[in-house]
């Protein structure tokens, strides 16, 4: 009797065990991080107030956005070198200063209910959300050259955002993300890669990430779970952006499995219904 209760005993500490263990694993292996990209930009124009306000509201993990500079030194959020798509007017973001890009209606492209809408600086956009989100900006270099970073910390340090950890910098140049670090080594930083094929993740590029880079942003289709592995094992943290919006919800399931960190997602509920 005392053998059969032991037994018991032992049967179910091993049982509780396996599936406490199950259960934490996943969770604490995979705090997938729901990265709105350009804020809900499937449900208003993207990167105006509109978008990041459905973003926050839809809880995503972070809010996406890229930054121009105007004419008169602004930052504003605006992903194109133009206009052109996203508002009424055309030309460069940096031929109009801040004001006179104001004028421009930024959101009957995308519906006319959003014709009111502005392109808007991303002071304006920290203004609303301060400390409630968390933020991924995209830096690029302003006509080949390192203007952005130092304004962008001195905004991101007044708002007291770095302080808070609130912040995720990423980039396609290098340069830029090197210049943030100069600036404050404390800012987290991803490496946004355009390769076209595996063979670019040399062992030589990622060693040089992993000096500056926290993670990697990169394109779904070359990223599986050897890949992933891979850069883990080099403490990168992954992160697929998607450019099919009609594969994007099948290649995030696929990619989450093999084990990314988070996704830049352009449908948000349906990323965080993956997830549930
Ligand atoms: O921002 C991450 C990824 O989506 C990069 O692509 O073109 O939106 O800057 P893009």
């Amino acid at each position: 009797m005392k053998k059969l209760i032991l037994l018991i005993l032992i049967g179910l500490f091993t049982f509780s065990t396996i599936k406490l263990f199950s259960v934490s694993t996943v969770k604490a292996n995979r705090p997938m991080m729901v990265i709105a990209h350009r804020g809900a930009n499937d449900k208003a124009p993207e990167e105006t107030m509109p978008a990041y306000k459905i973003a926050v509201q839809e809880k995503a993990n972070y809010i996406e956005m890229d930054l121009r500079e105007t004419k008169d030194n602004q930052l504003v959020l605006m992903h194109d070198p133009t206009i052109d798509r996203t508002t009424n007017g055309n030309g460069e973001v940096n031929q109009y200063s801040l004001q006179e890009l104001q004028k421009f209606d930024a959101g009957s492209w995308f519906n006319p209910t959003y014709k009111n809408e502005r392109i808007i600086t991303l002071e304006e956009l920290i203004n609303q959300f301060g400390s409630k989100t968390n933020y991924f900006i995209e830096t690029r270099l302003v006509d080949n050259k390192l203007k952005m970073e130092k304004p962008l910390v001195d905004l991101l340090n007044k708002k007291g955002l770095i302080k808070k950890n609130k912040v995720i910098i990423e980039s396609f140049s290098a340069m830029s993300l090197k210049k943030i670090h100069d600036i404050n080594n404390k800012i987290p930083l991803v490496q946004l890669m355009l390769c076209t094929s595996q063979k670019d993740f040399t062992t030589e590029k990622i060693n040089q990430w992993k000096k500056y880079a926290m993670g990697i942003g990169v394109n779904s289709t070359l990223v599986n779970k050897a890949l992933i592995d891979i850069l883990h094992q080099n403490h990168l943290k992954v992160y697929p952006f998607f450019f099919n919006t009609e594969t994007e919800l099948a290649e995030q399931k696929r990619v989450m499995k093999d084990g990314a960190d988070g996704v830049f997602t352009n449908h948000i509920s349906d990323t965080q219904s993956l997830l549930k």
